[in-house]
């Protein structure tokens, strides 16, 4: 796709159609875990650009299936390719390079208790490579306004913080590398309804000036509603549906029709829209939007400048 017609999409906040370039191609992936299957040949495209939301009965194998995109747990037979690398199969160095270009938050949030905010958001940029410490601080900080924590927070300790900033400290580290992808596993799990809504909020500004491509497992319907651009399926060990929240309610499925329960209507993508509009008013724009690496030194240029 013509690079300058993907950017006007990206800011007029229309999701991306099925010829939009892939970054993700799942195809036959079986796994099998002490001897039970988990999955049984899921075939699933992840395009450039979009929020891909995963839903599935607890144990149906959703964080099994993200840790297969990221290369922590090998599926049993299939293929899974990010960004046309496989990931099984390919050398060190082509793998190591690749994940270099996406961020995870983990579902069990997963900050260092031993560090500081500043140190856990650091970590990244001092594991890969050998930067000053003067631009680690500048990244570091960089991020941090990024999710909205202010300076005075980075010298606090995981215990010190609320779940919702444990949330955006997280997220500061997954962005720490200017990740073109990233992948959030039950980013609202735990949150009370307002900081779920604000932390939905941030991932929606951030998905719109980075330009991220988002793969997300939740079990939020309001998550769903602000944010997929599609929902995946995953029932009875393989993908059941896939399409927008509005297509998906109407499969016939059991585990959808319970999913759904009571909030059908919500999910009509009229009602979509509403949402997203109330949520954030100043989202939905058609002017470019400025992008908050922009100017400034980032992990990637940084690395350049070495
Ligand atoms: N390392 C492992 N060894 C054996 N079985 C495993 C392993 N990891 C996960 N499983 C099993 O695989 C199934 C899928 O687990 P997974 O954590 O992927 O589910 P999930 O859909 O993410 O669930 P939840 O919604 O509760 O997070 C479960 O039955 C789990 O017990
Ligand atoms: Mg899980």
């Amino acid at each position: 796709m013509d690079a300058a017609v993907d950017h006007a999409r990206m800011n007029a906040n229309t999701p991306p159609g099925p010829d939009a370039p892939a970054v993700i191609v799942i195809e036959g992936v079986w796994t099998v875990l002490d001897g039970n299957t988990i999955h049984r040949g899921i075939d699933l495209r992840i395009r450039r650009g979009e929020v891909l939301a995963l839903i599935g009965e607890s144990g149906s194998g959703k964080t099994t299936l993200l840790r297969e995109m990221l290369g922590l747990g090998i599926p049993s037979r299939g293929s899974i390719r990010v960004f046309d690398t496989a990931l099984q199969g390919s050398s060190q160095e082509e793998i190591k390079r690749t994940r270099r270009r996406w961020g995870v938050l983990f579902q069990e949030g997963a900050l260092f208790s031993a560090l500081s905010v500043y140190d856990n958001v650091a970590l990244p940029l001092r594991e890969l490579r050998a930067l000053p410490e003067d631009v680690v601080r500048e990244l570091v900080m960089m991020k941090l306004a990024l999710v909205e924590i202010d300076a005075a927070s980075a010298t606090k300790l995981p215990a010190q913080l609320s779940g919702g900033m444990v949330k955006r400290v997280a997220l500061a580290r997954a962005l720490a590398l200017d990740p073109e992808l990233l992948f959030l596993d039950e980013p609202t799990a735990g949150l009370d309804p307002e900081r779920s809504a604000g932390f939905v909020q941030l991932v929606q500004r951030l998905r719109q000036e980075l330009h991220l491509t988002v793969v997300m497992v939740t079990h939020d319907v309001d998550t769903l509603i602000a944010l997929a651009d599609r929902v995946a399926v995953l029932a009875d060990h393989s993908i059941v549906a896939v399409g927008p929240l509005w297509d998906v309610v109407r499969v016939p499925h059991a585990f959808i029709s319970s999913f759904f329960l009571g909030h059908v209507s919500r999910c009509k993508q009229s009602s979509v829209d509403d949402y997203r509009r109330a949520l954030a008013p100043g989202l939905i724009r058609t002017e470019p939007m400025p992008v908050a690496t922009t100017g400034t030194v980032t992990a990637a240029n940084a690395n350049r400048e070495m």
